[in-house]
Formats: C-alpha cells, structure tokens, sequence
C-alpha cells in the first residue's frame, strides 16, 4: 500500500495548490483527481475558459463599436465562433498541463481515478478502467469542490437548457439568451453571448442583481449592463420549462404573486449558484455528515474527524479559485507544523464583465448592519485623465473607512480594469492601512490607479481632481 504524509482528493485551485505547497515543504504527497486533466473547474469548465470568452467578445464588440470612433477604420468584423472557442480551449489545455509541470517539479503524485475516504487514513482510489488501490495517508483533505445547483422544473440537457459548462460551448450564437440568476456567472457568460449577437434577457429571483455585492455599485452595474442591451426581469421567479426542437418556453411568475408569463428564447442558461460537491466520498467511514447544503464544516480546515481536513468549495465561504488557494496554503502548512492562516477579510471579488466591478472587505450594508461608524470617498471615473483620454469613464472607486481610526474597511470599484486594481488596496488591508496611507502614497500619472488615491483623499474631504 502506498504510503503519504497527505493525500488530496480533487486537483482544482484547492487541491493542486496544496499538493504543490506541501511539495515544497518536503511533505510525501498525493493528489487524487479522476478528470483527465489537472486544474478543476477554474482551468477547465469555471475561470479560464469564460475568461478567455470574456476578452475574446469584449475584443469584437470593441471593433466593432469602437475602432471607427478612434480614427480606425476597418470592415466591420465578422465572428468565426470556431475559432474562438478552439483559442480558448489552446489556453485552457497550456493551463492544465501547466499544473502536470508543476506536479513534476516539486513531485506531487497524480494518482488517476476517483476518490473515496475508506476509514481512518484510508483513501480508495478507483481508475478509469476499474482497478482499483488504496492509499495510506497520515493526512486527508477533502478539496472535491463544487457543482450547479440545479432548478427543480428546469432540466439542463445541455443542449437548449444548459448550465455554466455549456454556456461555455455553444454551438452557434443564440438570437434569444435567457439567463435564470443575475449572479456572476450570468452577467458573465450573458456578456459574452450579448456581445456575439445575442439578446440577453436575465431572469432574477431578488429584486436586486449581484446579491452581496455593494448595493450602489451595484445599481451602477446593473444600469451599464441595460445601457448595452442586456435585459432585466427582476424579483421574478422561473416555475417550469418546455424545451422544443428549436428553443424553450419558461413559465415566469412574479415573487409577490400575480400572472405567469412566458418567456421564450432559443436557449436557456441556468445559474442561480453553486453546491459542493461531495456524493460518493465516503464520509460516513470517518463520522463526517455535511451540513444541509451539503458543505463540510471545519474549524481552522479540520473536519471533525481526525486527520481529514477540508479546504475550497466544498467547505464554507466565497466559491473562488484565490479563496481555495489561500486555504491551500494554510492547511498545509498547518499540517506541516507552521502557522498556516487565512485572512477571510481580505478575500476579493472580481466580475470580468465589462465594465468590470472588482470588491474586497465589507459593503456599506454590512457596517451599516454592524454598527459601525464609517466615513465615504468617493471619486468618478469621468475625472480621471487616463479613463478620459481611454474613452471609457464609466464608473467609480468607493473607499470605506472607520470613522475614529480612519482603518480602510471596504472597497467597492467598478470601471474597466478595476480587477487588475483592486489587489493594491488588498495589499493595503492586509497592512492594516489607513485610508490617509493610500491617500499619502504616490500613484504613476496618468494611469486609473491615480483614482484608488483621490477615493482615499475623499474619505477626510480633500479629493483634489473632482
Ligand atoms: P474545483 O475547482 O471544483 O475542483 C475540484 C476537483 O475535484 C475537480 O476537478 C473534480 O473533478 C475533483 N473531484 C471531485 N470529487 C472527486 C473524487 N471523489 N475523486 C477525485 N477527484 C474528485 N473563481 C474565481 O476566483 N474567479 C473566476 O473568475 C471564476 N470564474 C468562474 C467561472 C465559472 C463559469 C465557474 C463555474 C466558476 C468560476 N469560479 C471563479 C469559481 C472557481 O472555479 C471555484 O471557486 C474553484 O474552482 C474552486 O476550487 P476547488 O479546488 O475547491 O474545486
Ligand atoms: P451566484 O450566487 O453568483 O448568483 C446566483 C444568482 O441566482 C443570485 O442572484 C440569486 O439570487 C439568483 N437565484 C437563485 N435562485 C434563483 C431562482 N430560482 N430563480 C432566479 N434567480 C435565482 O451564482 P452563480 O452566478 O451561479 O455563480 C456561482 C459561483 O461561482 C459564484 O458565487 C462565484 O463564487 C463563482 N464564480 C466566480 C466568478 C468570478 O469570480 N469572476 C465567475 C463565475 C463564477
């Protein structure tokens, strides 16, 4: 029997993190991971593919909408779907076998097949072709990770009704995209689809888009989303669906009651969030029993077994690629004897539509629901230069900070590029910033970073360039 300090079940951002980590820290260790390639949704079915996507579309709208008005005349530009698609799946194949690379370089095993915990320092490896070997491990962490949560009454048959995975590879251009959920991945893969032709309409259960996002940014987002065409049918509910040959007709009710309507378009996109994913682990061999939404509940990534730890989707907290990264890290340094540790007030979102909304710390609803006394700076795009010069203005940067201490808090961006922005102000939190240490620092002219400092200037009132 093959013997491990650790074994991970499952080779997304959680799981193949960790195997590297504990590579590096000289542990013995193994990765379980029955798809055929390494990286989990993100690489395969999640990030990278509706990424490449996202830039490929905004790239033809752009010349499209765009180039003429910069003094750049071209024909305009034809789509060849093929083509993009086989662009996004060239990135995606480099990523993952990136990840085999890395497995390599620090010797992390991959062992091919599905895993099963088989009592106490167990795991059960069953391969593609049915054989089947076990593993001793003095460490198990379960990174299984995530899966659609399903629609009752919305069937996803991944041709006319799909989900996240599908939306990915659409044959042709939809001429009428549904979406059912304004979360993430709907306004997402809805902009990409939007942007090849598509008429987006997005069906939400709440009254409002983005549940837990900032609720002015995200007002803001919602209206340059209608400004490009997407619609909203808000505080909706989606009760039943007839798929056709062609196309599907949902059953729409609104929340606080009324008529049902039907809604038809040619293809049906479901995504109203994600679950974890943990059938068939056995975890009944070492006591474990996840909570009702079928998440496993840690403390400090131990399971209440011994041994068995559980980091990523399949444990509490934001589903995203960086949280199950930095919980990756910790477990395994944990395991390995050193002060592992995540900061989970420093864990920040990022929307990769165009413009982008990108978030880290605490919303104004959450101080306000808290109790504590914050200050507001506040400052528009419309006034920074390289946004001006750019054409592209829209939007804002929000910096929360405690009214005694002046401590950053929160903040809230949404403008294009904003993702690639918000990790200074990550920096600054996790040093336990000030807003008057991001107001203080000199920031490159002429470049949208220059707005993250006039935001901060505004916290004490002393915004200069608006
Ligand atoms: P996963 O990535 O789901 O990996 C789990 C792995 O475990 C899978 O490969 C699975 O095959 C394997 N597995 C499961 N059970 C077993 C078993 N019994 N035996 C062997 N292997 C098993 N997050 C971001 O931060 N940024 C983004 O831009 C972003 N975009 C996304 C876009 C889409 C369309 C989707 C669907 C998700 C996106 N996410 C994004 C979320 C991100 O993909 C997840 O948060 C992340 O992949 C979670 O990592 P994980 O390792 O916990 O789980
Ligand atoms: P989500 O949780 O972001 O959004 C789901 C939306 O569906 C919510 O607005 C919710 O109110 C709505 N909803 C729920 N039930 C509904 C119903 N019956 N009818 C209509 N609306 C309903 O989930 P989503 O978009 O599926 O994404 C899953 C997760 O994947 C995200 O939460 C995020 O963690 C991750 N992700 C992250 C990305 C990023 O970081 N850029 C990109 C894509 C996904």
């Amino acid at each position: 029997m093959a013997q491990y300090d650790v074994v991970i079940i499952g080779g997304g951002p959680a799981g193949y993190n960790a195997g590297i980590r504990a590579g590096q820290l000289g542990l013995k260790v193994a990765v379980v991971e029955d798809r055929v390639t390494l990286g989990g949704t993100c690489l395969n079915v999640g990030c990278m593919p509706s990424k490449a996507l996202l830039h490929a579309s905004e790239m033809f709208e752009v010349a499209a909408k765009d180039f003429a008005g910069l003094g750049i005349d071209v024909p305009a530009p034809k789509l060849n779907l093929p083509v993009m698609m086989s662009q996004k799946q060239t990135s995606v194949d480099q990523l993952t076998k990136g990840i085999e690379f890395l497995f390599k370089k620090n010797k992390v095993d991959w062992v091919k097949g599905r895993g099963k915990i088989a009592g106490q320092g167990k795991v059960e490896v069953t391969a593609q072709d049915g054989a089947v070997q076990t593993l001793e491990a003095a460490n198990i962490v379960i990174a299984t990770g995530s899966e659609p949560s399903t629609l009752p009454g919305v069937t996803v048959d991944q041709a006319r009704i799909v989900d996240s995975t599908g939306a990915l590879s659409l044959p042709e251009v939809p001429k009428s995209l549904i979406v059912i959920g304004a979360g993430i991945i709907g306004l997402e893969l809805g902009s990409v689809w939007r942007r090849l032709g598509a008429k987006v309409t997005v069906i939400e259960f709440l009254d409002r888009i983005c549940p837990g996002m900032d609720a002015e940014t995200a007002k803001t987002f919602q209206r340059a989303l209608t400004k490009q065409g997407m619609s909203f049918k808000l505080a909706s509910k989606v009760t039943g669906a007839a798929a056709k040959k062609d196309g599907v007709d949902l059953t729409v009710e609104p929340v606080a009651g009324g008529a049902a309507e039907t809604v038809s378009g040619d293809y049906v996109l479901v995504c109203i969030g994600r679950r974890p994913y943990t059938e068939g682990l056995g975890l009944e061999s070492v006591g474990i029993t996840p909570d009702k939404r079928g998440f496993i509940d840690t403390d400090h990534f131990k399971t209440g077994a011994p041994g068995v730890w559980a980091i990523g989707d399949a444990t509490h907290g934001p589903m995203l690629a960086h949280k199950a990264e930095e919980e990756a890290i910790a477990v395994i340094e944990i395991i390995a004897g050193k002060a592992g540790h995540v900061n989970y007030d420093v864990i920040p979102s990022v929307t990769y539509t165009f413009p982008e909304v990108a978030s880290v710390g605490k919303t104004e609803e959450e101080l306000k629901a808290a109790g504590v006394e914050y200050k507001v700076g506040k400052f528009p795009f419309t006034a920074n230069s390289r946004a001006k010069i750019n054409h592209e203005a829209e939007g804002f940067v929000k910096v929360l900070a405690d009214a005694k201490t002046d401590r950053v808090l929160g903040v809230h961006m949404i403008g294009p590029d904003v993702g690639e922005m918000i990790g200074e102000y990550c920096v600054a939190m996790e040093f336990a910033a000030a807003s008057e240490d991001v107001a203080r620092t000199c920031h490159p002219h002429p470049t949208r970073s220059e707005a993250l400092r006039q935001a901060a200037m505004g916290v004490e009132g002393w915004t200069m360039q608006a």
